[in-house]
């Protein structure tokens, strides 16, 4: 990966979804915390201006100090977020709850938008609407779009069957997905991410969801 000072121009990934609480912060939080520990300089910008959920999150990180350094910072629009992004080397778009014509704006700017999202049809609708409406109304590329998989139960067929409904639609699906576990929100109720947790298996789980997005923002980027 590129160090930290090398990049002129900040790398940008945004987090998006029609519904709320599908995983947004949490995927940026993770995405913004492998960066950093690649020696990236990172900013999450939180359009969450309602519950600040990021900004809140950063500051039980520094009150415990945990390592590496991530900066988060509230923004009320894309122009005002863009006009700091190439002071960092990766800036992370950590969207508003519900999608709006930010949306639209926030994608545009991005080498990469990722969409969080459950598995159950409710959630996957919602998801794949808000892709189509990116594509066909907002003439974003097909390859900068991606789903994330979050909130997995324990049914591996309902996992099948949405990896198989989403690969029947032209955007990327991310490889890797986060199980549905309480050790994750516990460890952003104390500042960390789902890339820190302390269990293991867990920890694994989710740096294979966090790697592939990282690994696809960097690509895009290049081309
Ligand atoms: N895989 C998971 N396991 C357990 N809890 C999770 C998981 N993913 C997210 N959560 C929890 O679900 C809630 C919603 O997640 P998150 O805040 O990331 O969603 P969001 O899309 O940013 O929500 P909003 O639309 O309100 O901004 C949070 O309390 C978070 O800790
Ligand atoms: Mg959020």
């Amino acid at each position: 990966m590129t160090k930290k000072g090398i990049l002129t121009v900040a790398l940008k990934i945004g987090f998006a979804t029609q519904k709320g609480g599908p995983g947004k912060s949490t995927d940026a939080r993770g995405t913004a915390v492998g960066f950093a520990q690649n020696g990236w300089a990172v900013k999450i910008a939180d359009f969450d201006l309602n519950q600040s959920t990021s900004t809140r999150w950063l500051q039980r990180r520094l009150t415990r100090g945990h390592k590496p350094e991530v900066s988060v910072e509230q923004f009320g629009s894309m122009a005002h977020a863009l006009a700091r992004a190439d002071d960092y080397d990766v800036i992370i778009f950590d969207g508003a709850p519900r999608a709006s014509k930010d949306t639209a704006a926030m994608a545009e700017a991005c080498d990469l938008l990722v969409i969080p999202t459950g598995l159950s049809v409710d959630d996957l609708d919602p998801a794949v609407e808000l892709a189509d409406a990116l594509h066909f109304k907002h003439g974003i590329p097909i390859e900068r779009i991606a789903f994330a998989l979050n909130h997995v139960g324990d049914s591996m067929a309902e996992l099948e069957e949405a990896q198989e409904y989403l690969s029947q639609k032209p955007y990327h699906v991310l490889a890797g997905y986060l199980p549905q576990k309480v050790s994750y929100s516990r460890a952003m109720d104390i500042g960390l991410s789902v890339i820190e947790v302390s269990h293991k298996g867990l920890r694994a789980q989710a740096e294979q969801l966090i790697s592939s997005i990282i690994k696809r923002a960097t690509a895009l980027q290049s081309k």
